[in-house]
């Protein structure tokens, strides 16, 4: 039976690991961290907010003495790290808090947790820190190079792919220097339920569904490959439960796609929903291109974003041959499950879209 510590767990990936582990391993007891920043939302906490062996405390993981009491106060033996400044366009207008939180808050929960676990002695030797990592750090591939293995140098070309480098390093440094038991892992594209609008997909779904322009950056030939997120909580738990200490493990989708197919792929899923579906029209009655069959005209090609990736690709054989792990979803039942889950939603991304979710979460938890 583990007792966790998730960083980060009010937000995208977080929301989805917590809830997946929770009906998994209901008798662990999972303590989210989470600052509530603009990414951090309670409300996608909601389906485990009634379990008893969840706990929520809003506070900063740059706040070492905070999180040593945590993990001493809950007697905590396990930290899912998270949290984390996350979106690649704000990195690059105002990169500090990428820094602060993504550096300086990785460092501070590794400081607190070799002080309670290892100096204090509370877990010496059963304990993990396991690091959310993504595959930006190891930079850009041409179109015929082959996948990132977990031996391809690291080469981070944004401010968030260079703070999120930089933390990998702390915890690499944390092994071998004090003996952390560490793991990291490197993942791909998430996509899912409780994505916030800023990031490709559910911005292209929340668009079509507003009748607002789709913006594609540059040429839209940029590769991502993409991973459905309880596949990626799937991998976390892998790793958690056979992963090698010290050892970092590539998660990847094997599903490369170009953003402008995604996203004439989803222009062509929501035109079919609003074709089969006639209530949709009544439910969205802005959605005016979808309703003629032409999501496709919003999209507008805008200027590229400074520094951008080509393309990134995983090969996640490491983590297949020895954790045995394979992506469940395709990506055609993946994406169904998410469209779906805006289409049901639009109370959750209305209020994030038009920044009234704060009053909104306020009063739910009134
Ligand atoms: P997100 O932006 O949706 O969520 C981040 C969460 O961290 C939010 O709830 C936010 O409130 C919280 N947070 C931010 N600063 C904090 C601080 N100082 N103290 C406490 N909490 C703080 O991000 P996400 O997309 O869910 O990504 C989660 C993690 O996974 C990140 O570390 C990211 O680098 C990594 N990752 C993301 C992807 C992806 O496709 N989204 C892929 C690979 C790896
Ligand atoms: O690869 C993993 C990473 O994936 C994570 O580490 C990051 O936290 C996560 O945000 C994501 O980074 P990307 O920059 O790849 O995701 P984003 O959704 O911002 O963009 C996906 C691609 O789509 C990218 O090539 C930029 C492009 N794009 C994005 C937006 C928001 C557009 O063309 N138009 C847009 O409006």
């Amino acid at each position: 039976m583990k007792r966790m510590m998730v960083t980060g767990g009010a937000g995208f990936i977080g929301s989805n690991f917590v809830h997946y582990w929770m009906e998994q391993y209901p008798n662990d007891v999972v303590l989210v961290v989470d600052a509530l920043t603009y990414a951090g939302n309670m409300a996608n906490l909601d389906p485990v907010q009634q379990h008893p062996n969840f706990m929520f405390v809003q506070a900063d993981i740059c706040d070492t003495p905070q999180m040593e009491q945590l993990l001493r106060e809950h007697q905590l033996d396990t930290i899912v790290h998270l949290a984390a400044e996350s979106h690649v366009d704000r990195s690059i207008t105002g990169p500090d808090a990428f820094l602060e939180t993504n550096i300086m808050g990785t460092h501070s929960l590794l400081k607190a947790a070799r002080q309670v676990w290892i100096t204090e002695g509370q877990c010496p030797a059963q304990h993990r820190f396991h690091h959310v990592s993504t595959d930006e750090v190891y930079g850009t591939l041409a179109p015929e190079d082959p996948a990132f293995t977990e031996e391809t140098a690291y080469a981070p070309n944004s401010p968030y792919a260079a703070s999120k480098a930089a933390s990998d390093h702390l915890v690499r440094a944390y092994h071998h220097t004090y003996g952390l038991q560490v793991s990291t892992s490197n993942c791909s594209n998430n996509y899912g339920p409780y994505h916030f609008p800023e990031k490709l997909i559910p911005l292209i779904i929340t668009n079509i569904l507003a009748d607002k322009s789709l913006p594609v950056y540059g040429d839209g030939k940029q590769v991502r490959d993409w991973l459905y997120v309880t596949d990626h909580a799937r991998g976390i738990e892998k790793v958690l439960q056979q992963g090698r200490v010290g050892e970092n493990y590539n998660i990847g989708g094997h599903n490369e796609w170009h953003n402008i197919d995604i996203v004439n792929y989803i222009c062509q899923m929501i035109d079919k929903a609003f074709a089969t579906d006639k209530a949709l029209q009544e439910r969205y009655p802005e959605a005016i291109s979808a309703i003629a069959g032409q999501s496709a005209r919003l999209i507008t090609y805008v200027k590229d974003r400074p520094g951008h990736d080509r393309r990134y690709a995983i090969d996640a054989r490491k983590s297949s041959e020895e954790l045995g792990y394979q992506p469940l979803e395709s990506f055609q039942s993946g994406i169904e499950k998410t469209l779906n889950w805006y289409l049901d939603n639009p109370q959750w991304w209305r209020a994030v879209m038009d920044g009234s979710y704060r009053e909104w979460i306020a009063k739910q938890y009134a």
